[in-house]
């Protein structure tokens, strides 16, 4: 065996792929283009609106139940089926606990509901500008995805959708473009394709979208994704759910139960089940977060930027006629961190997640002194 100098090696990316190969690798993962998460800095204390993430901390409530988890209980395993948390997430949507999953995030919730519900021959559809996982999962699990161009405003045109669908991922509201769909205009979806299984992704529901959880009484074709990331603040712990008819649950179970029976740990699930408790702390910083948005969208329309209608925690703009990554280089070197996407049709728009008052007030008044600057 050869000896090797002591080097971390850096994250595969297509580039750098062929120079550190290991003849071992599977065909999946010599040609997977891997999900680029935001940037996590370490080095320097920036202001944090890359990532979606909520600005507040952990319900109080949260916090406490977290620390009433004992050395003894943290020596067994945790509950495979998550029993207490399921039942308290099916009593706030009145639904039965038989309609609900829990998961480790939404994203293990998404990586499952693929192998649970299509086949290599299937396909998948989704809009070319929407969460970038998606297409990272079609690609490990090598199922066919159909790419779907929103219209010219970023609106889903339902229409362009063929009718042979047998799956449709919707993520309501749109990330990056925060843009919902009301929840009449799925019910109708639902309605008129009874063999498309429709998940939805609602990850930002909570900031202004309209639920369709409700629905998964009556349609047999829907399976709602959700996560406590956003609205309950709790991305460290990593905890998604999915809602739907017994017989789709079951489905992610068999996967689930396939792969890793423990997905959600026992401080997850004592501290989740108390989030969704205390519910005056979700409305009082959820309520915040919206309102902070609006004063923010309103000053960037202000000084000219464009701003798509948000119903989420982040708010997609452009600076017409300035390129995205000039703009997001400027705000990097005075302190902000937000995210944009190569993609050709968006490189020129930034992602900007909501923050607190103080923060979005620093964030505007370093993009007026930008406009200001002659160009
Ligand atoms: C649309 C969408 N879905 C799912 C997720 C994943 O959320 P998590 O895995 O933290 O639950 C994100 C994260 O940003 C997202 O933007």
């Amino acid at each position: 065996m050869a000896i090797r100098p002591k080097i971390t090696l850096p994250a595969l990316t297509p580039a750098n792929k062929e120079l550190f190969m290991s003849r071992f690798y599977s065909n999946i993962v010599r040609s997977i283009s891997p999900y680029v998460p935001g940037e996590q800095p370490k080095d320097r204390r920036f202001i944090k609106l890359n990532t979606n993430e909520n600005p507040y901390p952990a319900a109080p409530s949260v916090v406490l139940a977290m620390q009433s988890v004992s050395g003894l209980e943290a020596r067994l395993y945790p509950d495979p089926e998550a029993a207490a948390l399921r039942r308290t997430l099916a009593d706030y949507h009145d639904l039965s606990v038989d309609q609900v999953f829990v998961g480790n995030g939404s994203d293990e919730v998404l990586a499952m509901a693929y192998p649970a519900f299509f086949n290599r021959t299937d396909s998948i559809a989704f809009p070319d500008i929407t969460y970038s996982f998606y297409p990272v999962y079609a690609a490990m699990y090598e199922i066919p995805s159909r790419v779907i161009p929103l219209a010219k405003d970023f609106t889903i045109d339902f229409t362009a959708y063929p009718q042979d669908l047998k799956g449709f991922l919707l993520a309501n509201p749109n990330a990056p473009t925060g843009i919902a769909v009301g929840a009449e205009r799925i019910e109708a979806l639902l309605r008129q394709r009874p063999n498309t299984l429709f998940i939805v992704d609602e990850a930002y529901i909570d900031f202004g979208g309209e639920s369709v959880v409700a629905l998964t009484k009556s349609y047999d074709n829907l399976l709602v994704v959700q996560t406590m990331s956003k609205a309950r603040s709790l991305a460290g712990l990593r905890i998604g759910m999915a809602f739907g008819a017994p017989e789709l649950i079951r489905g992610l179970e068999s996967i689930r139960d396939s792969f890793n029976s423990y997905t959600l740990d026992v401080v997850a699930q004592r501290a989740a089940k108390a989030a969704y408790e205390d519910v005056p702390y979700f409305q009082k910083t959820r309520q915040a977060i919206m309102a902070t948005r609006e004063k923010t969208v309103a000053a960037l329309r202000q000084m000219g930027m464009q701003v798509c209608p948000s119903s989420a925690n982040f708010v997609f703009t452009t600076l017409p006629g300035v390129a995205g990554a000039d703009v997001q280089q400027y705000l990097r070197e005075n302190g902000v961190l937000i995210r944009r996407f190569a993609m050709e049709r968006i490189k020129d728009w930034l992602r900007i997640t909501i923050g607190l008052d103080k923060e979005m007030d620093e964030v505007i008044r370093l993009l007026q002194l930008f406009v200001q600057q002659p160009r």
